[in-house]
Formats: structure tokens, C-alpha cells, sequence
């Protein structure tokens, strides 16, 4: 065996948490290292749903929204994810898209600084929290405008002053994997006046956080990556106790209301996280992140970051040792303080690479404009996938598989 199986070998054998990968699905000779966008299956999902269709569904209907919890399924399942970042109960929903809640949460931001106009991102954030910023301030009325830092929390203090409402920021960067300091930044937004609103997207699951302890305001993030909760499962989104009573959110629908079942004419807002709800849930979406977060339930965070951090480690180390001299430049941060789950490689032909490896059973993906993404989550990746990973990449090179047109075709999802 050479060095890097045997070191494979070695660290797969003092992995505590191996026994977890029986809890997922996964496709017979697949490395699957698209957890960070698409999260495996739970094995127990299928079942699970089939049951939510024809006995909840099917067979008590309408009374399966209380019997069989629908109507608090976005406040129960908060509940049950809370522990995964850090919230002690009762601040934390499941419900709408990301898209939607990042909505939500920069307008009761703003909410709570009425006389300030700007709001504070950064160039690199994933698009769509800065288009829903752009379609907030069309939205809004009044002259608010978007000021961005540049990239990874760099000229954050330059950006800040006292027209800042809110500053919205990813704790982990989707393209290259840095991951920023939450605790610091919060305390430098707070203390320039402003609202902190954390896109945990590419954290929530993988990186330990503290939002209670950390004083965040509010945050939201995807449950269909490491959470595992299904293609396009509802959002999480959480929001201090301490704005319960005072942040207004702009989408103020019946689930919201402090009395829904009054059906009184004007809207009121919930005393509670429920006022941050806006209407009916696709049960059925709720059913599988309920499945996400059941695989998750007693693991220990720390111990999924010690593993998460192994695993990029490795593969830094293998892709240095197996390819390099063809070019490739690592982006994601080396230091284990500034580095999420995923390992970003900029290389001028990533996008055939991506391809070809996907066809010999390693799945990544590539974003523009040249960064080949490799997410490892710590849950069902051993470092055997890793090594395997690195060998498929070091071929396509040594193919130089971009030389082969059948690469260059580009789906519409990427
Ligand atoms: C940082 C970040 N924010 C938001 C989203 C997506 O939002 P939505 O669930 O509304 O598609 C993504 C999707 O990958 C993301 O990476």
C-alpha cells in the first residue's frame, strides 16, 4: 500500500463517526462530494414520506394537522435544529425557501434602525442574497441603498458607519470555502450600531456556532446541503429572542398572526418566533427535512468538525501529492480557522475536469468562472472516498480530458 492509502486507512480506522454513513443512502461507486449542495439521502426518508402520503395524507386528512403536527412542524423542527447552531429554543423556524427568509430577515433588520438607509454585503456572497437586497430596496419606498466589502469580510471596517442598518454575510463563502470569524464580526457590526444577519448556508451542519452565545440577530440557511433535508427543503431561519416583540417582517401572512384562527381583518404579529411565518408549508418538504435533521440528532458538532477538517486536510495533501505540476491552484484557505467543509480548486480547465471525474463516479461541481468544488461531508465521507477523489482528478488531468469536446457541453445547472 503506498502513504496515502495507508494514511487513508489509518485515520478511517480511528473514525468515530463511520457508523453514521449507514444512516444514508448512496448510489452504488459513487463518491459523492456534492453533500455541500445536494445533501445524501437519509435511508429512513423514503418510508418516512411514503408514510406522511398515504396514512397522514391519505387517510386522516385534515386531521393530520394536528394529529399528526403539521401546523407546528415549522416551530418543532426548529426546535430540533436549534442545537445544531447554537439557539436555545423558541428562536428558530423551518419554513419558506432561503431566498425568501434572507427576505425576511434583512427587512427586520432594518425594521430596527429605521433611521438608517444602507445595507452592508459583500461582492463575493452567493447572488441571490444580494439580488433579494436589490429587490428589497426596489420593494421598500424609501432611499436604501446596498454598500459592498470586498471579498471574505476584507473591508468590512471601511463600509461600516452610521447610516448601517444591517450587514448580511455568509459564514462560509460558497465558492471558495473561507470561512469567516462570526463571533468577532458580530461584535464590530453591533458596536458600529448595526443588525447581524448571517447566511449559514454553507455552515449550518458542518461548523460549530454559537448563536445564542455569539449575540447574533438573526440568520438563516439551507437544510437541502449538510443538513440533508431534501432538494429544495424549507429554510431555517432564526431571530434573537430579544426581537420577538420588536422586528417587523415585510411578508406578514396568517401563520404570523398573533390569533390565526380569529380571522380578524387586520394583522397583528405572533409575541414569538411565529411572527416570522408567513403561510401554509409544503408539508410534504417539511417531511424530508424532518429526515435530515433525525440523522443528525446526537452527533456531536465538534466531532463533525474534527472530521470535516480531516477530511479537507487529506485532500489538499492528496490532490498536492497526485496532481500537482498541472496548474491547479488551491483557494480554500489551508488554516483550520478560516476553512468550511468544502476544498475550492481553481483550475482553467475545471469545468471538463468536473465532468469527466463525474463520469468515473467522483460528483463535484464547478463555478464560474473557474473553481472546481469539492464538498466532504463528515456524516457518510471516509477518507478512503477522499483519496479515491484525488486519483480520479490526477487521470482526468493526466488525460487532459478538456481536450475532448463530449467535456465542454454545459448543462444548465452547473
Ligand atoms: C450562500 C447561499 N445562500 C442562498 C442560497 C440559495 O437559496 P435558495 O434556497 O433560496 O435557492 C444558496 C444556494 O446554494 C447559497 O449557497
Amino acid at each position: 500500500m503506498d502513504k496515502l492509502a495507508t494514511a487513508a486507512a489509518a485515520l478511517d480506522a480511528a473514525d468515530e463517526l463511520a457508523p453514521l454513513r449507514a444512516r444514508f443512502h448512496l448510489p452504488e461507486g459513487v463518491t459523492y462530494l456534492d453533500g455541500n449542495s445536494l445533501g445524501a439521502m437519509p435511508v429512513a426518508a423514503p418510508q418516512h414520506m411514503a408514510d406522511a402520503v398515504t396514512r397522514a395524507w391519505g387517510e386522516r386528512l385534515i386531521a393530520s394537522w394536528m394529529d399528526d403536527g403539521w401546523w407546528q412542524m415549522p416551530v418543532t423542527l426548529g426546535d430540533r435544529l436549534a442545537p445544531v447552531i447554537g439557539a436555545g429554543p423558541g428562536q428558530t423556524v423551518v419554513a419558506d425557501g432561503t431566498s425568501v427568509s434572507i427576505f425576511k430577515a434583512v427587512h427586520a433588520g432594518l425594521s430596527l434602525k429605521p433611521e438608517r438607509t444602507v445595507i452592508v454585503s459583500e461582492r463575493a456572497s452567493f447572488p441571490t442574497d444580494l439580488y433579494i437586497v436589490e429587490g428589497l430596496i426596489a420593494s421598500s419606498g424609501r432611499k436604501l441603498q446596498l454598500r459592498l466589502a470586498g471579498d471574505a469580510g476584507a473591508g468590512l471596517d471601511a463600509a461600516l458607519g452610521d447610516d448601517v442598518a444591517v450587514v448580511l454575510l455568509s459564514h462560509v463563502d460558497y465558492r471558495t470555502g473561507e470561512l469567516l470569524d462570526m463571533e468577532a464580526i458580530t461584535r464590530k457590526v453591533q458596536a458600529a450600531g448595526a443588525i447581524m444577519v448571517w447566511d449559514l448556508c454553507h455552515s449550518a451542519g458542518v461548523v460549530p456556532m454559537e448563536l445564542d452565545a455569539w449575540n447574533v440577530d438573526f440568520a438563516m440557511g439551507c437544510t437541502y446541503k449538510y443538513l440533508n433535508g431534501g432538494p429544495g427543503g424549507q429554510s431555517f431561519f432564526y431571530a434573537a429572542r430579544r426581537h420577538h416583540e420588536t422586528a417587523r417582517q415585510p411578508l406578514t401572512g396568517w401563520w404570523g398572526h398573533a390569533e390565526p384562527f380569529a380571522f380578524e381583518t387586520g394583522y397583528e404579529p405572533a409575541h414569538s418566533m411565529r411572527r416570522f411565518l408567513t403561510g401554509s408549508q409544503a408539508i410534504l418538504g417539511l417531511k424530508a427535512v424532518e429526515c435530515g435533521i433525525a440523522a443528525m440528532e446526537g452527533v456531536s458538532i465538534a466531532a463533525v468538525r474534527t472530521k470535516s477538517l480531516s477530511l479537507t486536510g487529506f485532500f489538499m495533501d492528496c490532490v498536492e501529492e497526485l496532481c500537482g505540476g498541472h496548474g491547479l491552484s488551491i483557494v480554500t484557505p489551508r488554516e483550520r480557522m478560516r476553512r468550511g467543509s468544502q476544498v475550492a480548486i481553481g483550475f482553467e480547465h475545471g469545468y471538463a475536469v468536473v465532468q469527466a471525474m463525474i463520469e468515473n463516479g467522483v460528483v463535484g461541481d464547478f463555478r464560474a468562472p473557474d473553481i472546481m468544488r469539492f464538498g466532504f461531508a463528515p456524516l457518510y465521507l471516509s477518507h478512503a472516498d477522499v483519496l479515491r477523489a484525488a486519483q480520479v482528478m490526477r487521470d482526468c488531468l493526466e488525460a487532459q480530458v478538456w481536450t475532448d469536446p463530449r467535456y465542454q457541453v454545459r448543462g444548465e445547472v452547473t
